[in-house]
C-alpha cells in the first residue's frame, strides 16, 4: 500500500497533489488541433440543444457540490436554465420532467444508487440523460445517452478531491461545448475561457507552496468545536465543498453560509475566537464579502480569508489569508478549493485521524 501512495503519507494527499496533472487530461484530452472542445461521446445537436428548455445535474455530496458550479457554467455559457438537485431527494418532490428536460448526472464511481435512481426516474418520464464519472463502464456512464469521462484517475481516499476538480472542468467543457453549438456565445469568448482553463494546472502548483501557512491554520482550528465556512457566488459553492471536506475527515463541525445570509441568523453563532473562513475570488462581490468579514470580527471571529492576488489587499483585515493566484470569476472554484482540502487534510492528520478512511463513511454509496 506504501508504494501505491507514491511516497505521500496518504492517499488524499497524493490525490491532492495528482490535481494539476488530472486537470490537464481531462481538458487537453479533449481539445483539437484548433483548439476547440471535441466530445466524443457527447452526441448533442443544435436541433437537441433548441429543444431543450431545462436543465436539471443531480449528485450526491462532492459531485453535487459540483453540480452547483456547473450551473452558474452552463446559464452563463449555455443560456439554458438549470436546477441543481441532491440526487437522494430529486425523485422524492415529483420534479417536472418532459422530453424537453436533460439531466445532467454527476457521479465519480458512476455507482452511488440515489444518482442512479435519479437517472431512472428522469428517463422514464422522457428526459435525456448526460453523466459526468471518472469510471468507464459504470452503471451511471451505461444508463446515459451521453457520457464525459474525467480523467482523474482511480481515488482512493474518501474525501473526494481530484474528483471534484475534474468534475468542475467537465462542467466548464460541456457548458462550452453547448454554448459553441448554439452559438450562445463569441468565438472569441469560447477561445478565451479555454485559454484560461490551460493555465489551472499550474496555478493550483502555486497553491502548494502555501502548504506551511495551512497547516499553520490547521493548527489554530484543530481543537475547536465549530467552524464556518463563508462565501458570495461561486465562492459559496466553495464554502460548502470546503465545509464537507473539514467535517467529513477531522470531525470538527462545519458549516457552509452564503455570506449574504449571516445577518438572517447565523451570525448569532459566533463566539469569541470561533474560526470564520471566508471565500473571496470575485471581483464584483469582493467589498461585500470585506464587510462580512469586519461584521464577523466584530463578534470576535477569527477571520481566516482565502483571496484572490490582485484584490485590493489594504481592505482586508482577516487575521490571517491564503492568496490564491489571479483568475477568471468563473474559474475561480477550481483553485479556491484546493486551499479548503489542504485545510481539511492537515487538521484531520494533527488529530490523529484515519485520514483516508474517516469513520462511518464510504467512498460509493451502493444503498439508497
Ligand atoms: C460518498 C463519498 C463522497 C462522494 C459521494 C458521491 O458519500 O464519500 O466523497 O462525493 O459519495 O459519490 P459519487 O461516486 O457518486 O461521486
Amino acid at each position: 500500500e506504501a508504494a501505491s501512495k507514491g511516497g505521500y503519507d496518504h492517499f488524499m494527499l497524493k490525490e491532492i497533489y495528482e490535481q494539476p496533472r488530472a486537470i490537464k487530461e481531462t481538458l487537453l484530452r479533449r481539445l483539437d488541433d484548433n483548439g476547440r472542445i471535441v466530445l466524443d461521446d457527447i452526441n448533442l445537436t443544435k436541433e437537441d440543444l433548441d429543444k431543450i428548455s431545462k436543465i436539471y445535474i443531480v449528485a450526491c455530496g462532492t459531485a453535487y457540490h459540483a453540480g452547483l458550479v456547473g450551473r452558474y457554467a452552463i446559464e452563463r455559457f449555455a443560456k439554458i436554465p438549470v436546477e441543481p438537485d441532491v440526487a437522494s431527494e430529486f425523485r422524492y418532490r415529483e420534479p417536472f420532467i418532459d422530453e424537453n428536460t436533460l439531466l445532467i448526472a454527476v457521479s465519480q464511481s458512476g455507482e452511488t444508487a440515489d444518482t442512479l435512481a435519479a437517472i431512472r426516474e428522469a428517463k422514464s418520464k422522457g428526459a435525456r440523460i448526460l453523466s459526468i464519472t471518472n469510471v468507464v463502464g459504470s452503471s451511471v456512464a451505461r444508463e446515459s445517452d451521453d457520457v464525459f469521462y474525467t480523467w482523474a484517475g482511480p481515488e482512493i481516499a474518501v474525501a473526494s478531491t481530484k474528483a471534484y476538480t475534474t468534475q468542475l472542468v467537465a462542467l466548464y467543457m460541456v457548458a462550452l461545448h453547448m454554448a459553441n453549438i448554439k452559438k450562445s456565445i463569441s468565438e472569441d469568448y469560447y477561445f478565451e475561457i479555454i485559454e484560461k482553463m490551460k493555465a489551472l494546472p499550474d496555478k493550483v502548483e502555486e497553491i502548494f507552496k502555501k502548504s506551511d501557512e495551512i497547516k499553520k491554520i490547521a493548527e489554530i482550528i484543530k481543537d475547536k468545536n465549530s467552524v464556518f465556512y463563508i462565501g458570495r457566488g461561486l465562492d459559496y459553492q466553495t464554502s460548502m465543498e470546503g465545509a464537507l471536506k473539514l467535517k467529513e475527515i477531522s470531525y470538527i463541525h462545519t458549516e457552509a453560509f452564503a455570506a449574504g445570509e449571516l445577518k438572517h441568523g447565523t451570525i448569532a453563532l459566533i463566539e469569541k475566537e470561533t474560526p470564520v473562513i471566508a471565500v473571496a475570488s470575485q471581483d464584483y462581490l469582493y467589498e461585500k464579502m470585506v464587510s462580512n468579514i469586519q461584521e464577523v470580527k466584530a463578534r470576535g471571529a477569527y477571520a481566516i480569508a482565502i483571496v484572490k492576488e490582485g484584490l485590493d489587499e489594504s481592505l482586508n483585515h482577516a487575521d490571517e489569508t491564503i492568496y490564491i493566484p489571479e483568475v477568471d470569476n468563473i474559474l475561480a472554484p477550481v483553485l479556491t478549493v484546493v486551499p479548503t482540502q489542504l485545510l481539511a487534510y492537515y487538521t484531520s492528520v494533527i488529530k490523529g485521524n484515519d485520514v483516508d478512511k474517516p469513520r462511518n463513511l464510504a467512498k460509493s454509496v451502493t444503498v439508497e
